[in-house]
């Protein structure tokens, strides 16, 4: 055998010879020393850490003269506590026939996000329940979680049997009820294990104490369950990250094999152009293959002279993905701040990266009923089901398909973090039946025929700051220099286009979206926009910017402090916000989030309305935008 060959068999065997797994469960049910019980008694701890672990069940265990081995688990979680960005801990621990990597959520808050973290790569997950309590709402919560997150080989063990006298009634009692629970939810054939993890029965070694039981202990479960490596099982698909090109003579598609399988010979499409070629060749560091499979950095090279960007997939011709802007997914969200359809997140999917908004959140579910709710927004661990629109159509699979293609996250624009993950379920139709019509006028012309350059004056501040007065003022004086204009103000567009949306916070952002929108056709249409409204969120405004070209939108922030506005009140809002019987009103107890870096800002607690006027006509010339 040729090294690379060599090396790649040992690769595979190693990699069919390790069983991912998650735990979910919370430290009371034992989790954390049933994972400890699997390390210790495979002997997979270093000897210092052992000597740690007995000087820490002196001092703080729980369990008289023996080893606390929750300590141990605990012990490195406040360790991995400080390291603040993982959330997620992963153990290793090895038998003779298995190598394991345990996924550990720390059971808090945070629980959600972690759970999908450390599923995301698992095989099989481990449920706990305590014999004494039964099944509890997190229970179902776990399990729900982990059928969506399609692991469908699940070991429920039934925790602290020693508790319990060993009673055989107690572990049937709660294998039944899962039992039932697990079908409604799709998960198949689970297994149960009445264990004491304290005291070691049926972790690793049968237990003498529960003779009823004549099944494998947890860890020959865990030994000798069948798993497929999901990944390489999928259909196959390789994102280009770049093209080798060294010379005239080579022409490479590089990536990793993010699923399945590709040899020499095989039909592979360019998604999303859609042609199709033979693979030539199979190019890596180590020499040309003659398969390559998940995981595996590669270059292709193909028989035919077609063209390949960045960013473009290659796939198995007979196996394509969706291609799509449009489709529907389960989110689960992980975001302090809920949720809100309309506003525009980044997605990625593999190594791309998207604007996306949720444009309607079909469900949302209880995750302890398995109902399904009405809901305008996603808090903090709710999971709902949602339409989801991109800017750009994209190649993905089905989930259920594909857990490499089928999976994104949702990234705030603002804060950076990682707010929902996401399983798709289907693309939408509509999506696949709209097409950008092509039209031969455009704004270049429309702007020409009016001889100017189109753009918006985006008003922000809070309720009284002046921004109606100042846009009413500044377009009367671009009207006499004869520009064509147009007002959008707020109070107005809410007594017609907007008039369905109150001032939650989730109809805010759809109230600015709208606008946005608006905006950008006037600015097609050749006009200077002026645009009125509180517009408090970040978030929105940026979107708005985004949807015009550089130069066009120029934010200008009425800095006017809120009690100033408060002392004006034009409209005795905030007298009433006062009293209590205006809920949610802005600088009250509503937000506003002032711009970081508009292009005016304007005070006019201590510039005139005049003034005012004149420094943005000013700005506008300063710009060249007239
Ligand atoms: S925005 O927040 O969605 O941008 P918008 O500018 O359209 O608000 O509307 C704000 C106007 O609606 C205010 O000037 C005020 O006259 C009125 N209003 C009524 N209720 C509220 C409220 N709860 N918060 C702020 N403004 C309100």
């Amino acid at each position: 055998m040729e090294a690379a060959e060599t090396l790649e068999v040992l690769r595979r065997h190693e990699a069919k010879d390790i069983l991912r797994f998650i735990t979910c469960g919370s430290v009371d049910d034992g989790k954390s020393t049933l994972i400890g019980r699997l390390l210790y008694d495979s002997k997979a701890l270093l000897d210092d850490q052992l000597t740690d672990l007995a000087g820490a069940s002196r001092a703080f265990g729980t369990t008289g003269k023996d080893l606390d081995l929750a300590l141990l688990v605990d012990g490195l979680q406040a360790e991995r506590e400080q390291g603040v960005t993982i959330d997620v801990a992963y153990r290793f621990f090895a038998t003779p026939l298995r190598k394991f990597i345990v996924a550990d959520c720390p059971g808090h808050e945070q629980y959600t996000r972690n759970m999908v973290t450390g599923a995301s790569t698992s095989n099989l997950a481990v449920i706990l329940v305590d014999a004494r309590k039964g099944m509890l709402p997190q229970t179902r919560r776990h399990s729900f979680l982990v059928s969506l997150l399609g692991i469908h080989r699940v070991v429920v063990a039934v925790n602290k049997m020693d508790l319990q006298d060993y009673r055989q009634g107690v572990f049937e009692a709660i294998a039944t009820e899962y039992r039932a629970m697990a079908a409604r939810m799709g998960i198949p054939d689970p297994v149960f294990v009445p264990v004491s993890a304290l005291r070691g029965d049926n972790v690793i070694f049968r237990s003498q104490f529960m003779p009823w039981y004549t099944g494998p202990s947890l860890l020959e479960i865990l030994e000798t369950t069948q798993v497929e490596d999901l990944a390489v099982a999928a259909p196959f698909r390789l994102p280009v990250q770049w093209i080798n090109r060294p010379d005239q003579d080579f022409r490479g598609f590089s990536g990793t094999v993010v699923s399945g399988a590709v040899a020499l010979g095989d039909r592979v499409t360019v998604v999303p152009a859609g042609w199709t070629s033979a693979v030539a060749r199979i190019v890596t560091m180590d020499g040309d293959l003659e398969r390559a499979e998940a995981r595996q950095a590669v270059t292709i090279v193909l028989e035919d002279q077609i063209d390949v960007s960045r960013g473009d997939m290659l796939v198995a011709a007979h196996q394509r993905p969706h291609t799509a802007d449009q489709f529907a997914a389960h989110v689960v969200w992980m975001g302090e701040e809920p949720l809100l359809p309309g506003r525009s997140y980044l997605l990625r999917l593999g190594t791309r990266q998207f604007s996306a908004q949720v444009t309607e959140i079909k469900h949302k579910v209880n995750v302890n009923t398995l109902e399904q709710v009405a809901a305008k927004v996603l808090a903090l661990n709710e999971v709902g089901f949602c339409n989801l629109a991109l800017d750009a159509a994209i190649p993905f699979d089905a989930y259920g398909e594909n857990r490499e293609t089928g999976a994104f996250i949702l990234i705030d624009r603002v804060t950076n973090q990682t707010v929902g993950g996401g399983m798709i379920s289907f693309p939408l139709r509509r999506a696949q039946n709209i097409h950008w019509q092509h039209v031969e006028v455009n704004k270049a012309a429309r702007a020409r025929l009016k001889g100017q350059k189109p753009c918006v004056l985006w008003f922000t501040g809070l309720s009284g700051s002046g921004k109606s007065t100042l846009a009413n003022l500044v377009e009367k004086q671009l009207q006499a220099l004869g520009r064509h204009t147009y007002l959008l103000d707020g109070d107005n567009i809410r007594h017609g286009l907007n008039k369905d949306l109150g001032f939650t916070t989730a109809d805010r952002v759809e109230n600015i979206r709208r606008i946005g929108e608006c905006a950008r056709m006037f600015v097609d249409a050749g006009l200077i926009v002026l645009t009125a409204f509180i517009s408090p969120f970040r978030s929105e405004r940026h979107t708005a910017r985004e949807l015009l070209e550089g130069g066009e939108f120029l934010e200008i922030h009425l800095s006017t402090p809120l009690e100033v506005c408060e002392q004006r009140d034009p409209k005795g809002l905030y007298r009433k916000a006062r009293a209590g019987s205006l809920p949610n009103f802005t600088g009250i107890d509503s937000p506003y989030e002032a711009p970081e870096a508009p292009e005016l800002r304007l005070d006019t607690a201590i510039l005139s309305p005049d003034e005012c006027a004149e420094r943005v006509v000013a700005e506008l010339v300063r710009r060249a935008r007239i």
